[in-house]
């Protein structure tokens, strides 16, 4: 798991020569939920283009502890005999390496009527509260009891459908409950939900296994109730990642001359690509892939403020900060959903660029600065990434520790860059 792996990269300096193709991975945070909803299937489930991570692997893990059996079809296809599910007991080691093991609650206690499960481990950014689950399942008819050590949550006999109004839109709040509504008896309607498309991929697959969900991709979804669908003869195909896209295509940006970010979807990157064309980055946008002409851009600074979807995700703000580094004027950040995600500034700082940290959620960064190499510590994965596309660009040499962080949501990252010419090593 946390190894000591480490990725070494001899930077550009500032030279915008990648080229080639860089294919897009399936969802992690669509995957990783469509994973979780197997708990509602009483026979099967067929995965395909599932990404190889360490997220879906511990989420693979914490699916066979409860008694799935897991079979590896091929590379990125799954299927998942979801027959016996043998305890409630979501198991602690494992869980804590993966946060979004939280939406296994909403379908284990569906399914089962109990679900235990540790105080879920906040990250760097920020302490990742759960009030809205516990709440929403007191709302649905739980009893909810907190050993210490998490939780014990139990109903008897079914959840009973109910309207509930989340006080802050939440993404795995909403996909956790559109879950649990699908076992609780009656009519659940969700108010102030999420509208990220992997909410949309995921509600649709359900509907096309039984369930009956109305109002995706609108802030208000309404569950009627059943019994547990089946997966049989269906197949998940797992939606492209857009952070993982509008990660290449900054990367694009930062240091291509020409890049093609291939089996993406733009419509899921509207935000993105509307900001780096009014900061003049030359972009070509097709069906299923975005062009990038790094060498013929000159980055303007640009204010970027996270939203949720569609705005610009929260995800994009560490890879979007590398490229505000090397824009000419001064650029304003700020990060509205989570009061822990501007820390990554200060390696940037380290590296001469030109940032202000203000508070928690706003920053300042001045550009265009040439960066310096340095020995940097991911504190998550997006931060993760965003040390490597700064060292790509920087002079010199950099060393990114922490390697688990950026496995758990990129695949074969260096690989990928390696084929683009990028000089990276994993050691
Ligand atoms: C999902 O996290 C994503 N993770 C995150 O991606 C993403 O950054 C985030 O949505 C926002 O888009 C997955 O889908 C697995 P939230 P989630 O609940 O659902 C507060 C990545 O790198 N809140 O939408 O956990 C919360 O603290 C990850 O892939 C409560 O207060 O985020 C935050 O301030 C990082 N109480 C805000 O809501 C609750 O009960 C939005 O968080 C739940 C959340």
């Amino acid at each position: 798991m946390l190894t000591d792996e480490k990725f070494v990269i001899k930077g550009l300096g500032g030279q915008k020569k990648l080229k080639g193709k860089i294919s897009t991975p399936g969802a992690k945070n669509a995957v990783l939920k469509v994973l979780a909803a197997s708990l509602l299937f009483s026979d099967e489930v067929t995965l395909t283009n599932v990404p190889e991570i360490e997220d879906v692997k511990r989420m693979l893990e914490l699916l066979e502890d409860l008694g799935v059996v897991v079979e590896k079809k091929a590379a990125e296809t799954y299927r998942l005999i979801t027959k016996d599910i043998l305890t409630y007991e979501i198991s602690t080691t494992i869980s804590k390496h993966l946060r979004s093991s939280i939406v296994l609650t909403g379908p284990l206690l569906g399914r089962l009527g109990r679900v235990t499960f540790p105080h879920p481990g906040g990250c760097v950014i920020g302490k990742r509260p759960i009030d809205f689950f516990i709440d929403s399942f007191k709302a649905l008819g739980a009893e909810i009891k907190d050993t210490g050590a998490g939780y014990d949550i139990k109903v008897n006999k079914k959840l009973t459908g109910t309207e509930i109004f989340f006080k802050n839109i939440s993404v795995t709040a909403t996909e956790n409950f559109m879950m649990a509504g699908v076992l609780a008896s009656g009519t659940t309607v969700l108010k102030n939900v999420a509208l990220e498309p992997e909410i949309i991929s995921l509600g649709e697959f359900l509907n096309e296994c039984g369930a009956k969900i109305s109002g995706l991709g609108t802030s208000e979804i309404t569950i009627i109730g059943g019994g547990l669908l089946s997966g049989k003869n269906k197949v998940y195909s797992t939606i492209p990642d857009r952070i993982a896209a509008g990660s290449f295509i900054i990367l694009g940006a930062l240091a291509g001359e020409k890049m093609e970010v291939t089996n993406c979807e733009p419509k899921h990157l509207e935000s993105l690509l509307f900001l780096l064309k009014s900061a003049g980055i030359k972009l070509e946008v097709k069906k299923n892939s975005v062009i990038v002409y790094g060498a013929e851009s000159k980055p303007q600074a640009v204010d970027i403020k996270t939203h949720e979807y569609p705005g610009f995700p929260t995800d994009l703000q560490a890879p979007m900060a590398v490229l505000l580094t090397q824009s000419s004027g001064q650029s304003f950040i700020f990060e509205t959903i989570f009061e822990g995600r501007l820390n990554y500034l200060e390696t940037f700082f380290r590296m001469e660029a030109d940032v202000k940290i203000i508070d928690a959620h706003r920053a300042f960064i001045s550009g265009p600065n040439k960066l310096i190499g340095k020995d940097m510590t991911s504190p998550d994965l997006r931060a993760g990434l965003a040390y490597i596309l700064a060292g790509v660009i920087a002079k010199g040499e950099s060393v990114v520790h922490n390697v688990y962080y950026v496995d758990r949501g990129y695949e074969n990252i260096e690989k990928h860059l390696q084929n683009l010419g990028v000089d990276i090593k994993r050691v």
